[in-house]
Order: C-alpha cells, then structure tokens, then sequence
C-alpha cells in the first residue's frame, strides 16, 4: 500500500478526508497539534512545517503528498504567511523531488479569485488571479510554486481550489461553491491516482446551484460529484437577502475576505 502524507492533517479539511482515503492509502497524518482518533493503517507526524529538517523526514518514504496545512484568516498579515505558507510549500517541494514523490497535491482556495464581483462572469475557473487576502496570495504563490516544479522536475502537481468544506452550507454565496468531504476525496483520489495529471488545477466544489465554477478541467479528469450543495443547508441557512450587503461580502466570490483591509506587512493595523 502506498503512504500518502497529509500536512494539516489534524484541520477540517484532514479530519473529514481520513475516512474515503486510508481504505486505499497507508496515511502519515502531520501536524503541530494532536491527531484523535487514530484508526488502523493510519499514524501520526508530530511537528511544524517550518522546520525544514522536520520537512525532509516527513517526506522520506512517502508516495505522494497532500499539502492542506497554512496560515490563514480574513485579515491576516504578511508576514505571518511567509513561514507556514512560503517557506513551507517549497520545503515540501524540494523535499518531494529530493526524495521521488509521485505526486504532489496543493490544496489551494477560491480566495485567489476573491476580489471578483460574482457578476463579473458566468464562470470564474479561467479568470486571472485576484487574490482577495495575503491569505490568497500565499495561494498563489503555492499554485505557481506546483507550475514550477512539474516543469523543471517532472514532479506531477494538482491543485485543488476548494470552496467552501464547512459541514454544512450557511449562505447564498458559499452555497454556490461548497464541497462535501465525500466530493473532495473524489478529487483527491484524481489527483493521486489519474494517469494524465501534469500540472492541474481543479475546483473543490460539489455540485452546486448558480456555481461559480463550472470545473469542467476536473469533468474532463473523471470527476463526477455525488452531493450537491442545495442538499445541505444549515438549520440557519442565510439567503442572499438575509446577508448583510456590505460585510457579508455577498456580491464576491471571496465573501468577506474581498472587502476586509489589507493588515499591515508585518502585523495588524491598529
Ligand atoms: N475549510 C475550508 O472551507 C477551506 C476552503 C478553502 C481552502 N481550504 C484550504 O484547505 C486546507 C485545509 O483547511 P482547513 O479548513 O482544514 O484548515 P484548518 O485550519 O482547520 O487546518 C489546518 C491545519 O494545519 C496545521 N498547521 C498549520 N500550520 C502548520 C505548520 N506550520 N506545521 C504543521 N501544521 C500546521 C494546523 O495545526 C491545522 O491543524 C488549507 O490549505 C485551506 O487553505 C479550506
């Protein structure tokens, strides 16, 4: 059985794909904070991606990687990206082409087109970058890190711009771009698994009403949703006139975050 690193494993996005994917992989689960709940065929990585020695370990014997773990919040400041999510993405980076990974999974965010008016297109998937946080511009630059390993070192890379994987759906925007975990283990398993993967990248997302995104690169893979999202809405579902205009972000495909300041370089704006 082949060993899958998962980074961040202890996160949501971790704690809800262990189940569809250590039936098929043996999972090295890493993370700075306890994993729960250990089953058979899984174990865990105790440490902090910064840490590129930690890096170079968790990576020896790995089959493929799925990268989940970064800093991230609607105001977060630069400079609290550049570790955990520069300097650690490339870690990996080097580390999965130092050691023969097969294949290299990014998990990216709908952020980096977050300053979009959600009527600025009919679909969003093949619009430029418009990172809406430092957040999303850490995601950028991990996306284009991806590019540029498949290119210089083969190393095939598949990037997944996950939407919104909350348990359930709470609003009119996120309802538009929401995934089930089942779903994003679907594609998750594309990613390791599709012979054809060079360098991709896909959309996190079940299907939805209105979507943003069409994913038709991730139809084109084999992906074939099972959920949709109008399924699973909150007990306290906002509809789009329930939001608040103006906080809410419910105009943009980054929500919130697309109307949020820019915190400072190095810290947050007093
Ligand atoms: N949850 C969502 O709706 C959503 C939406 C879009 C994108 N994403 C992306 O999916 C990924 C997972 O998101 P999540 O919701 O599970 O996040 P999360 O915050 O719940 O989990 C992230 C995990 O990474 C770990 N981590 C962070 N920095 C680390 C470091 N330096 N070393 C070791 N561990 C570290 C944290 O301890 C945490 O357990 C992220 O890359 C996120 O950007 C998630």
């Amino acid at each position: 059985m082949q060993t899958l690193l998962i980074t961040g494993a202890a996160g949501i996005v971790g704690t809800a794909l262990r189940p569809y994917l250590r039936q098929k992989y043996q999972l090295r689960l890493l993370d700075r904070q306890p994993i729960l709940g250990l089953e058979a065929g899984e174990t865990a990585l105790a440490g902090d991606l910064t840490d590129p020695a930690f890096v170079n370990q968790a990576v020896v014997g790995s089959h493929a990687v799925l990268h989940l773990a970064c800093a991230h919040g609607t105001g977060i400041a630069f400079g609290s990206t550049v570790e955990p999510n520069y300097h650690a993405t490339l870690y990996l980076l080097e580390a999965a082409e130092r050691h023969g990974v097969q294949r290299f999974i990014f998990t990216s965010s709908h952020h980096v087109l977050g300053q979009y008016r959600t009527d600025a297109a009919e679909t969003f998937d093949d619009m430029p970058a418009a990172a809406d946080s430092y957040y999303a511009l850490s995601k950028v630059f991990g996306e284009a890190a991806c590019a540029a390993w498949t290119l210089r070192y083969k190393l095939p890379t598949f990037v997944i711009r996950i939407g919104n994987a909350d348990a359930k759906v709470s609003d009119a925007r996120r309802v538009r771009l929401w995934t089930s975990a089942r779903d994003l283990a679907q594609l998750v398993r594309i990613g390791l698994e599709h012979p054809q993967v060079n360098h991709e990248i896909v959309y996190g997302v079940s299907e939805c009403p209105d979507a943003l995104f069409s994913n038709a690169r991730a139809r084109a893979l084999g992906y074939a949703p099972q959920d949709n999202a109008a399924d699973h809405l909150a007990a306290d579902f906002l509809p789009y006139d329930a939001m608040d205009p103006v906080h809410s972000g419910r105009d943009h495909v980054g929500g919130s975050y697309a109307g949020a300041a820019l915190t400072a370089l190095l810290g947050a704006r007093s």
